[in-house]
């Protein structure tokens, strides 16, 4: 299992885990793959004080770190963007919050500080960046286009590797004309935002785009049989990030965890009603109320986001059980039981080695 991308990391295992929780990116790291940290949830101080708990945990070992540069400025003014969200939305939201008494956040104004979940702007990821930059993280993922120029100068200064994701056919030569080194080719199944094709169908296709590039193959990973399926269409190695929500380590709320180990794959749906983008979550009644015949259309990205980042806020503030929900890809109908990191991946590898087992076993049976 151990390739070349692997060599080049210092890496046992090509197996990446996105998650937004140190605690597992860490443990990832030590386990002998490699932990990304997402930076959408924390303000840039709050990141600062994960990183330099990542530089400590990690035991010399690469994390990863990724950021969102969204190329326009929109949503940088927040009071001019709310004044043009319709009355009819805000209504429905209203109703929505009524109806399932969610209340309000307890802080609103931590806005300006921390929570930047719903809401990215290319001004807020470089601030991320200023803070991640002096980490000299050995992995920086662009998540939302091309990776910026100064960001991949300044990346490949220390030698990180520079990865580019995509959810779409053509995309990967214009991340790899902006300096990515690996690709990251996220099929539909996956948790978070995303397009329309599948990890099979996409994932040859992205490796034929960009023949001298190593790519990772993204969405629906969950076991070892899929890492050997995606070396198979030409990956270099797997990229997951459902798969951990539900470890040990992983500091998910403990109602959203239990919901997790009970959803099948066909309740991770792709819904616009978090950021106006689609995003493959967990299906919650919030998110049914969305996607029903009644709803307004969800508004375009940032002020879709703009519209729901109180309620939702309030939703975990109060611990609002009925439609407290995460991102999640399809891959969480295999997900129905608790393990450490460590154990995860020890069973990923094994995983792996019983079915190319199995492969080698068959072509040499057919000869
Ligand atoms: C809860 C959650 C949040 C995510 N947030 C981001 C993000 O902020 N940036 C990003 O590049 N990818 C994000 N992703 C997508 C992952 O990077 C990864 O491509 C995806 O999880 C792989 O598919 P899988 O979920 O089926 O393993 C997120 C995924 C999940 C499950």
């Amino acid at each position: 299992m151990k390739n070349r991308l692997c060599d080049r990391l210092g890496i046992d295992f090509p197996i990446f885990a996105f998650t937004h929780c140190r605690d597992v990116a860490a443990a990832v790291t030590q386990a002998g793959g490699l932990g990304v940290l997402g930076t959408t949830r924390q303000s840039p101080d709050l990141l600062e004080i994960d990183l330099a708990w990542l530089d400590e945990h990690c035991g010399g070992r690469p994390y990863g770190v990724d950021l969102l540069f969204p190329a326009n400025t929109a949503g940088e003014d927040e009071e001019r963007l709310r004044a043009t969200i319709p009355a009819e939305h805000q209504q429905f939201v209203a109703e929505l919050s009524q109806q399932f008494r969610i209340g309000e956040p307890k802080d609103r104004a931590r806005y300006s500080t921390s929570g930047d979940n719903l809401i990215t702007t290319h001004r807020r990821g470089m601030e991320k960046w200023e803070v991640a930059r002096s980490h000299q993280p050995a992995l920086v993922a662009s998540a939302l286009g091309p990776v910026p120029r100064e960001v991949e100068q300044d990346s490949h200064g220390w030698g990180a590797v520079v990865v580019g994701m995509v959810g779409a056919l053509g995309q990967a030569p214009a991340h790899v004309a902006a300096g990515a080194d690996v690709i990251v080719a996220q099929g539909t199944e996956a948790g978070g935002h995303g397009g329309r094709i599948s990890t099979l169908v996409l994932v040859p296709q992205v490796v034929d785009e960009v023949p001298d590039t190593p790519v990772l193959a993204a969405g629906g990973i969950a076991d070892g049989r899929q890492i050997a399926a995606a070396i198979a269409l030409g990956a270099q190695g797997v990229w997951t990030g459902s798969l951990w929500l539900t470890t040990v380590e992983s500091d998910l709320e403990e109602p959203v965890k239990r919901k997790l180990l009970e959803a099948g794959s066909k309740d991770a749906i792709q819904s616009r009603c978090l950021t106006g983008k689609p995003i493959r979550m967990l299906r919650t009644p919030w998110v049914d109320a969305w996607e029903s015949g009644g709803a307004p259309p969800p508004l375009p990205a940032p002020l879709q986001g703009l519209l729901v980042r109180d309620t939702m806020t309030a939703i975990f503030d109060h611990e609002v059980e009925e439609v407290m929900g995460t991102a999640v890809g399809q891959a969480v109908g295999m997900m129905g039981k608790v393990t450490n990191v460590r154990t995860q991946m020890y069973e990923l590898v094994d995983g792996f080695a019983g079915a190319a087992a199995a492969f080698l076993e068959t072509v040499d049976a057919d000869r």
